[in-house]
């Protein structure tokens, strides 16, 4: 038996690990992620897919971390890229050229021929400017490029504003009428086999009816296309599976997904290609912060963490809800805080009057669902390092990411020495 005081919290048990033994042996704040639960969110999706040639293509910007990439790789996860710095990531992790995809309304000329040289499965071609380009770029290579055109079906995905994409207003995809002349035209560009349609209207969507929309204009496309003569030999649906925050939010079951998607495609013989991110890392990550003190102000009670906006920008920056946890063993009054970091903005905030147990300087508290999202689009603002990051798998741990020295954050950086004009 266990003594009472070393009765695992069941708050504190992530992927088998005690989190709060962790936390003695690496520094706050650090981020967390379990292996497993990201194996059975992949096992899941596939599942769900059964009787599809399907791709799940995951999204890198979500976390980006080399881990979790060979995570995805060892699960035959392909990746959905944005950049030149994502497909290095990629394939540095092990993911074959062949089952990555490339999104993205800004591809330099640059960024085509390095994904063009690596012999990626597709390019999600989002403009015309960015067809034409491909196709010179294509040329000099003496290849042929796979694109998909990106559909934007005008469809509101009932999320937050800024992770909408799918409205005509939005800069991402091109209109089925634009789209149409693209197909038209596709026999005049030899180097690219535009053979392919894309969709991705949104992320954290809660509803399975903005999906079954976008797929729906997208099917109906897909459909005059081959009566028109043009064989389609994928479909793209995105990402943008929502996740659970906070009670309340039920996130769509994958076989409710995956029915709007088999009652949209019915009769598709070709690719699915699928695109999640948030959906397969979010709630496998936490993030680890302790409370740096107390402060009582003339009308709130702040809590203030060592970790900060610059750690998970989520909240600073959609108003975004995370649970926030203390990991404590004994029963105390509650009271109301602003839960705060050190940086010096009043943005620095994640979470205003949050309901907490009376916390005290040196406590540990986590930050839930924090696996998308989080470490990615961290920064150093205020000089503060980026953080560690942790992989947990059934007991054990290994740090995926060391704490940026001092060192690392200012590496690059120099006095200027050498005056030059251009
Ligand atoms: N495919 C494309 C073309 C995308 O632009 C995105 C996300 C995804 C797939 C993956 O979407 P997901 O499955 O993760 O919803 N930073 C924001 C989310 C930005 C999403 C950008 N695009 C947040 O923290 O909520």
């Amino acid at each position: 038996k266990l003594p009472a005081d070393d009765s695992p919290n069941p708050d504190a048990l992530f992927d088998g690990v005690d989190l709060r033994r962790l936390a003695e042996r690496i520094p706050t704040p650090f981020h967390a992620y379990s292996a497993n639960a990201i194996r059975t969110r992949i096992a899941g999706l596939q599942q769900a897919l059964h009787g599809f040639d399907a791709l799940l293509c995951y999204a890198v910007k979500a976390n980006s971390n080399l881990a979790i990439l060979q995570l995805m790789a060892e699960a035959g996860v392909g990746a959905d890229i944005v950049s030149s710095g994502e497909l290095w990531r990629a394939l540095h992790a092990g993911i074959p050229a062949q089952r990555i995809v490339f999104s993205g309304v800004g591809k330099t000329a640059a960024e085509i021929a390095e994904a063009l040289a690596a012999g990626i499965l597709r390019f999600n071609v989002e403009s015309a400017d960015e067809l034409e380009l491909l196709q010179r770029m294509a040329a000099e290579l003496h290849v042929v490029a796979h694109a998909a055109v990106r559909i934007n079906p005008d469809v509101d995905a009932q999320t937050h504003a800024k992770i909408s994409t799918g409205k005509a207003e939005n800069k991402f995809g091109v209109s089925i009428d634009e789209a149409r002349r693209w197909f038209a035209d596709s026999a005049r560009q030899a180097n690219v086999r535009l053979d392919g349609l894309h969709v991705h209207i949104g992320s954290q969507i809660l509803s399975v009816e903005p999906f079954r929309l976008a797929f729906a204009r997208v099917a109906a496309f897909w459909r005059e296309l081959e009566a028109a003569g043009h064989a389609i030999a994928s479909i793209d649906v995105g990402g943008g599976l929502g996740v659970r925050y906070r009670d309340g939010q039920v996130p769509i079951p994958p076989g409710d997904y995956a029915a709007a998607i088999r009652e949209a495609l019915a009769g598709f013989r070709g690719r699915l290609l699928l695109e999640p991110g948030r959906y397969l890392v979010a709630e496998a990550g936490v993030l680890l912060t302790r409370v740096v003190r107390v402060k009582h102000g003339e009308r709130r009670r702040f809590l203030v963490l060592d970790a900060a906006m610059n750690d998970l920008l989520r909240p600073s920056l959609y108003d975004a809800w995370h649970d926030i946890v203390p990991l404590l063993d004994d029963a105390r009054p509650p009271h109301r805080y602003d839960v705060v970091g050190p940086v010096c903005e009043t943005g620095d905030t994640f979470a205003v009057e949050r309901e907490l147990p009376e916390l005290h300087a040196g406590e540990l508290v986590l930050i839930r669902t924090t696996g998308a999202y989080g470490a990615a689009m961290a920064s150093t603002y205020n000089s503060r390092p980026l953080a560690a990051e942790v992989l947990l798998d059934r007991g054990r741990h290994a740090i995926v990411r060391r704490r940026q020295s001092l060192e690392d954050m200012v590496a690059g950086e120099q006095p200027a020495r050498h005056w030059e004009t251009a």
